[in-house]
């Protein structure tokens, strides 16, 4: 069982943003997980949409929330932040998977106990191989 992990502050959540992390799941792989906020919740879904599950719904600048629903970036469908379900367009009548997350004393915490937390971003965030975001450019 997992210990409860720190993931933001509500107070750095706004309705209709999402927050990237990493996570260890129950057999040994890293996974993207988006935490969203709507008007109504806050809710955790794995980063892939079920038309394609190659493609991220948050490809590293946050996932696209419109009117409380979660928008693919390739083909447009529509999953309710809440729930994940999809009544519309290609990924229609299917669900995200959902990773549990919790709220308490305005902090929102990884309560999966099938999700180990890594870290902040997306898997490559961590790479050390990856170019930060700094430069190093000198002139
Ligand atoms: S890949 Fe998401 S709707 Fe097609």
């Amino acid at each position: 069982m997992n210990e409860p992990t720190r993931v933001t502050e509500l107070s750095e959540l706004s309705a209709g943003e999402s927050v990237l992390i990493t996570v260890r799941d129950a057999d040994g792989s890293e996974e993207e997980v988006i935490v969203v906020r709507t008007d109504e919740c806050v809710a955790g879904w794995k980063n892939f949409c079920q038309h394609e599950t190659d493609q991220r719904l948050d490809r590293g600048f946050g996932a696209a929330i419109r009117d409380g629903d979660i928008v693919c970036p390739k083909h447009g469908s529509m999953f309710d932040g809440c729930t994940g379900y999809c009544d519309n367009g290609e990924a229609s009548e299917s669900t995200l998977v959902a990773v549990d997350v919790d709220v308490r004393d305005d902090v929102v915490y990884l309560t999966d106990d099938e999700c180990e937390y890594l870290h902040e971003g997306g898997i490559d965030d961590d790479d050390d191989d990856m170019p930060s975001s700094s430069s190093h450019l000198t002139f």
